[in-house]
């Protein structure tokens, strides 16, 4: 009796949960590749890392750059080459004369691939200032001062950069310059130009973190604008208010600062406004700006992908247009303002100088005045709103597709270390797969995609890890299941899925109606009978690859079951065999009208005289001694599983 109501407990207990997994279908990646399925690459780091801050840099084929607290690393993923990994710079020869018992006194604060070239800038701040440099990438180099840079490292000499701040660096002509933030620093906090003009930030603002930096380039130089993205820290806030807001802030990369003895290396364009993201219906929205991307179209930045969270651990992810931000900056009225608006219009690039006079007003209203009343809406609501994975980075890669358009693919990292692949549809977001590229619990502090390459480069603290993308393989050996995956980077290629050649593709629905019929091998449920002990328990166990897709057990006697949803399998439980229950038992996966058989089997009674299958079919049992009979079922117990072959 006690037996029973336990029993019927746990049954109830497992339908809430499948019924908890069907409605959060949308939020899980589709399918789930461990280390096994995806080809991964890794190199481990030479020294142990004191602050949680790595940079990744793209460099050529198969490489990157790594920079780690005062290291600089160039490793090669190329199997030819062997993996490798190149010191390029050691502790020992750059710190001597430091303190001996000390760990090394120097940040690696800025990196940027100097373009077309085998050389980086990077700048380097220790205790009593920051030296930027050209790096040529071969490790017996020497960091040599260039022409081009001497602007930048005098006007940087003086400050102490923090690490893991974002930063900008142009190079036209001779005159290269370096936009990068401060977030929290002696001098002051906002975004600061190195070069041949330097402009610094002035008013103390509410503890910013800054978390992206891009360069807008208008069709002339005087529309140059820089777009910085931050959350600020609310000191004011009541019971109700967020903890955090999220801002976007504007200069224009042209600005100089104010006119010669006044206010002179003060932004006067500087401008912020608030972003929303969130649904206006619901009145649910996310505050706290985690990380962005930018996206880029005919070699123009257009859209920035936001990573927030809320209060409640839930993230999203919203869309930014450049132009719905330009236009705030360019119509809202000023918050706080009761004056009339100088004209030009503060925040005007292609108006920025002017007369000395108009150049001290604007500096001065825009000091007064440095937020837009407006705010900046997201396109449409959040593209994905998940509260059961809690989000850290994005990054994106935008796939030319056949018809000259993209797709848009989202990689989001997990704090515990895992990364969603996600593709940007009209309506929301589909999560391709899940990869696993670590152990449960590591934490990922960067990633960039490699878009010619299709390879993903991840970096805990201790390793950098090469994910390959493409692995159409994994998806299955069937057209529908090539199609139903909507990866942008496979289709069906008349017989594999395949990253070439592709004949069939349906990104945007993954419809699958003009696929060929299978001609592979069909299954026989005689082939697959056992024969078990009357009253004997067992759980037959079919194994889940689409979380999408709707898992039924079919028994004898046309009914169908509900199965005890888990994440790998859906288990269907026997729970004490007899006559009555022989049969052909037969699991199937239904997803967007595709039904395929995943395992299918006949069970039998064992009588005297007929003998049980070999255990090699992959034959396990529960309760054969009468201790176990006692045992009350729960989810610990689920332990010996009758498993029927499957048949891909
Ligand atoms: C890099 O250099 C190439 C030619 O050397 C040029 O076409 C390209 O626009 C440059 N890219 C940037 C970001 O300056
Ligand atoms: C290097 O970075 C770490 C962590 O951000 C910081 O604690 C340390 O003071 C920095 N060292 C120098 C010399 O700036
Ligand atoms: C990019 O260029 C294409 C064709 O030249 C045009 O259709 C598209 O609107 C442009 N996109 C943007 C954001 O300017
Ligand atoms: C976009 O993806 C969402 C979530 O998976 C899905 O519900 C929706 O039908 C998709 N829209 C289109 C047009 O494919
Ligand atoms: C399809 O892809 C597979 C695997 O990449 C390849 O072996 C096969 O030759 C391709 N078939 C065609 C017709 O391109
Ligand atoms: C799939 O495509 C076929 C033919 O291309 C079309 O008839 C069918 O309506 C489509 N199905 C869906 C669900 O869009
Ligand atoms: C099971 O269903 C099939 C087709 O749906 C039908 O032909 C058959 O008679 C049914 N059998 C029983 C026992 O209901």
């Amino acid at each position: 009796m006690l037996l029973h109501m336990r029993m019927t407990l746990t049954i109830a207990f497992v339908l809430f949960l499948a019924k908890l997994v069907e409605t959060h279908r949308a939020e899980s990646p589709r399918l789930a590749f461990t280390d096994k399925d995806t080809r991964l690459r890794r190199i481990a780091l030479q020294h142990v890392i004191q602050n949680n801050h790595i940079r990744l840099v793209e460099d050529g084929k198969e490489r990157v750059i790594v920079a780690a607290d005062q290291y600089l690393y160039s490793l090669d993923f190329d199997k030819e080459h062997g993996t490798t990994v190149a010191p390029l710079q050691s502790s020992r020869s750059r710190c001597e004369g430091g303190p001996t018992d000390k760990p090394c006194a120097l940040n690696i604060t800025v990196l940027h691939k100097r373009n077309g070239t085998n050389q980086v800038l990077m700048c380097e701040t220790s205790e009593t200032g920051t030296t930027c440099c050209n790096r040529e990438l071969s490790p017996s180099a020497e960091c040599s001062p260039s022409n081009s840079l001497k602007d930048i490292a005098s006007t940087i000499k003086e400050y102490r950069l923090s690490t893991g701040e974002p930063s900008v660096f142009t190079e036209s002509s001779g005159r290269d310059y370096l936009y990068v933030t401060q977030s929290s620093t002696e001098n002051s906090i906002g975004i600061y130009k190195f070069g041949p003009k330097q402009v610094r930030p002035t008013a103390p603002e509410n503890e910013p973190k800054y978390l992206g930096l891009a360069a807008f380039t208008g069709t002339n130089k005087m529309e140059d604008k820089l777009y910085a993205f931050f959350k600020e820290r609310n000191t004011a806030g009541g019971l109700e208010s967020d903890m955090w807001t999220p801002f976007v802030a504007q200069v224009c990369m042209e600005d100089e600062g104010g006119p010669k003895n006044k206010l002179q290396y003060q932004w006067t364009s500087l401008l912020k406004a608030r972003l929303f993201c969130g649904d206006k219906a619901s009145r649910r929205h996310f505050s706290e700006l985690v990380d962005v991307a930018f996206h880029h179209e005919n070699g123009t930045l257009s859209r920035v992908y936001a990573l927030f969270h809320n209060e409640w651990g839930v993230s999203a992810v919203c869309i930014f247009s450049i132009d719905a931000i330009s236009k705030v900056f360019q119509t809202s009225s000023f918050k706080g303002n009761k004056e009339t608006v100088p004209s030009p219009r503060p925040g005007a690039c292609e108006q920025l100088r002017g007369s000395a006079d108009d150049l001290l007003k604007r500096l001065s209203f825009v000091q007064n005045h440095p937020e837009m009343d407006d705010r900046v809406f997201s396109m449409n609501g959040p593209l994905l709103v998940s509260h059961h994975h809690k989000y850290t980075h994005i990054r994106l890669h935008a796939v030319p597709n056949q018809r000259s358009d993209r797709h848009i693919l989202l990689y989001l990292s997990l704090e515990s270390g895992k990364i969603h692949k996600v593709l940007e549809n009209k309506t929301g977001g589909f999560i391709i797969a899940e990869y696993r590229p670590f152990g449960d619990k590591t934490h990922i502090l960067d990633m960039i995609v490699h878009s010619a390459e299709r390879k993903l480069y991840v970096s805990s603290s201790v390793e950098v890890v090469q994910v390959d993308l493409q692995s159409c393989d994994k998806y299955g050996q069937r057209c529908e299941d090539c199609l139903l995956a909507r990866d942008p980077y496979c289709g069906w290629n008349t017989t594999h899925c395949a990253d070439k050649s592709l004949i069939l593709q349906d990104v945007e629905k993954g419809n699958h109606s003009n696929c060929p019929s299978w001609t592979g091998h069909k299954v026989y449920e005689q082939d697959k009978t056992h024969a078990v002990p009357l009253q004997s328990r067992h759980f037959l166990r079919c194994p889940i690859t689409s979380r999408h897709a709707e898992y039924t057990w079919h028994l004898p006697g046309n009914a169908t079951t509900a199965c005890l949803t888990k994440e790998h399998q859906c288990d269907l439980l026997i729970d004490g065999m007899g006559p009555e229950k022989e049969g052909v038992y037969k699991c199937t996966a239904e997803e967007l009208g595709y039904t395929r058989t995943v395992v299918v089997g006949r069970l039998l009674v064992e009588r005297k005289g007929t003998q049980a299958v070999p255990a090699s079919a992959g034959l396990g049992r529960y309760g054969g001694s009468s201790a176990g009979w006692l045992v009350a079922i729960s989810l610990l117990h689920l332990a010996a599983i009758f498993v029927v072959q499957s048949t891909a």
